[in-house]
């Protein structure tokens, strides 16, 4: 599989085939999920959550996100590489908001940046855009609003909800999005935006009529059990491979069964000898 590109990934919702994304924090997850064949890796705010064990994602910063993805930019060599601009780190003005993507792309080597928000950022999306850096927007439940929802709240589900996110996706794509994640709204109303727009829609919690689907890894790996939302599928189970591991490894600490001499270096019998000898 070649490298991913904007273009690439867009070419694939002209080609009616489907988009994969996945989070990613670290250098050694990263490596497995790109050589594994996703599509795009995410370094999402989630990391806040998942990784930093907060209780959502407005505590992230961009030295937080910057961190991850040069983390994820070292293990991963095909996989497109969108890092997530944190709370209030495109908020201000489009000279703080561009200097802020600017480093991610810079200094974090991402390929794009993804921010959450339709009409009330649609200028910080243009003067990004025009900086020629590739921006995927995320509508729907965007967890940075999560105290003006009042929770995380499946979105869109009246007229007037469901006829702003319409709205809002259709702006971003006006304004030059290349890609737009749809976060919890019903899965009728992604189906209908993504017939709507020319642009991929890649869906979390929005059905399978949306061009791509994205999780988040600790979730389908089954490693992070704080909260799992309705619309993650577990794939594995590794919080339980990695207590057995681990329960294992201390019973043979304790017992003395680790480690064997196959996990040991040897030395000359002759140097242990004088070695007897030094008082
Ligand atoms: O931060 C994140 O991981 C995200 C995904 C849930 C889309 O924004």
């Amino acid at each position: 599989m070649g490298k991913n590109t904007v273009t690439s990934i867009m070419k694939l919702k002209k080609e009616n085939k489907k988009i994969t994304m996945l989070t990613a924090y670290d250098y050694s997850t990263a490596k497995l999920l790109d050589n594994a064949g996703v599509n795009c890796l995410l370094v999402g705010d989630s990391l806040g959550m998942v990784m930093l064990g907060y209780e959502n994602t407005l505590q992230v910063t961009l030295d937080d996100i910057l961190h991850h993805t040069k983390a994820v930019s070292r293990g991963a060599k095909n996989a497109l590489i969108i890092a997530d601009m944190p709370f209030l780190t495109y908020h201000l003005d489009t000279y703080e908001t561009i200097k802020n993507a600017g480093k991610l792309i810079q200094n974090g080597n991402a390929h794009a940046v993804k921010l959450e928000g339709g009409k009330e950022v649609v200028d910080k999306i243009e003067a990004l855009v025009k900086a020629q850096i590739p921006v995927c927007g995320h509508l729907g439940l965007t967890p940075q609003s999560v105290n003006v929802f009042g929770g995380f709240k499946v979105q869109g589900k009246d007229i007037k909800g469901a006829k702003k996110i319409i709205e809002d996706a259709k702006l971003l794509e006006q304004k030059g999005v290349f890609a737009i994640v749809l976060e919890a709204v019903p899965y009728k109303l992604a189906k209908l935006i993504s017939k709507e727009i020319s642009i991929p829609t890649i869906g979390i919690g929005a059905g399978n009529g949306c061009d791509g689907q994205v999780l988040v890894t600790q979730d389908m790996l089954g490693m992070y059990s704080d909260f799992t939302p309705k619309f993650v599928k577990k794939y594995k189970n590794i919080a339980k491979d990695i207590t057995d591991a681990v329960k294992t490894y201390i019973k043979e600490v304790k017992n003395g069964e680790f480690p064997r001499k196959e996990h040991t270096f040897s030395i000359k019998e002759e140097v242990i000898n004088e070695l007897k000898d030094i008082k």
